[in-house]
């Protein structure tokens, strides 16, 4: 595995499954096989979990990781290829990722969509300037279309929760924000829980369909009430418009997810990848209660990095 930017196939998606729940076991099993490697975590936008988590895989294997704050700390980046510089970019992309891929033996990238442009931010443009440039293994860290080391997390979270169901139902739930939110984390997730063959069903209100390339086999349920029935997991996230692209749809109905909704489901659980806005997205009494993952899901981020260095390290 050169690069880990997207799902690619159940094979080796179970094997970084199983991978990440040997490490959460034993995280300092592979101490020595990363000695002498270093990673550049580079962060075009804001992190906590991935941020951290990232850094603590690295650490457990031996490899040295560099945060580097490139919204901040180091110059304006060019993007665009054949640009006359004359304005506020400083650095082309193009020198600036090949420094990298000198100092470091793989990459990790954050880079969100503009919610603007939505050719560009669907060809994951500025991720891909990276890897065309760099000339390193490069992970993704989030970038403008999907978010799997998250998927992966979450997939070792619904692995050790199964209690026995071979095909769980597994439904992703829109929710309410005041912002503009990007489609990694739902495009991601249903990738992953339909090629790990979950049996997904997505609802959300009209107007937030998400990208047909990532629901295909997934059932599209408009009341939320009926999709959450004999749920297994559910997940919450927000998501801005895909059709009418990064646009906040006025929604009059109550989609925060409560306990009340759950209230026939005593055993389903309730996952969302955090940071999560309280009681606008997801109720604090689903938050604090036994049904909710969040904190699993977050402590799975260091085991599926982990998993996912050693593979490329292989
Ligand atoms: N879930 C997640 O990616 O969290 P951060 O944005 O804090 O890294």
């Amino acid at each position: 595995m050169k690069q880990f930017i997207k799902f690619e196939e159940r094979n080796l998606a179970e094997e970084l499954i199983e991978s990440a729940i040997r490490f959460k076991s034993s995280p300092l099993i592979q101490q020595e096989k990363g000695k002498g490697k270093r990673i550049g975590l580079i962060f075009l936008n804001p992190s906590l979990r991935t941020r951290v988590s990232t850094q603590i895989a690295a650490s457990n294997l031996g490899i040295e990781p560099v945060v580097l704050n490139m919204d901040k700390e180091t110059w304006a980046l060019e993007m665009r290829d054949g640009e006359i510089m004359n304005k506020n970019t400083v650095e082309h992309i193009k020198d600036a990722a090949a420094v990298l891929g000198s100092y470091f033996d793989l990459l990790a990238i954050r880079a969100f969509p503009t919610l603007s442009n939505k050719m560009e931010d669907m060809d994951d443009f500025t991720l891909h300037q990276f890897i065309k440039y760099a000339q390193v293994p490069v992970v993704s860290l989030e970038s403008a279309v999907r978010h799997p080391l998250q998927s992966l997390a979450d997939m070792v979270t619904i692995k050790e929760n199964l209690q026995g169901k071979k095909k769980p139902k597994v439904v992703l739930t829109w929710a309410p924000h005041i912002k503009a939110i990007p489609h990694a984390v739902a495009n991601s997730f249903s990738e992953w829980a339909l090629g790990c063959g979950h049996e997904l069903t997505i609802t959300h209100p009209h107007g937030y369909e998400l990208d047909e390339n990532f629901t295909k086999g997934a059932a599209i349920e408009y009341d939320q009430e009926k999709a959450l029935e004999e749920a297994d997991f559910v997940y919450v996230k927000n998501w801005s418009a895909f059709q009418s692209y990064g646009k906040i749809i006025q929604v009059d109905e109550p989609w925060l997810l409560t306990a009340e909704k759950l209230k026939n489901n005593p055993s389903a659980k309730v996952m969302h990848c955090l940071p999560v806005r309280r009681n606008l997205e997801l109720s604090d009494e689903i938050l604090d209660s036994e049904r909710s993952l969040v904190q699993q899901q977050a402590k799975n981020r260091i085991f599926a990095a982990q998993a996912v260095l050693d593979k490329i390290l292989s």
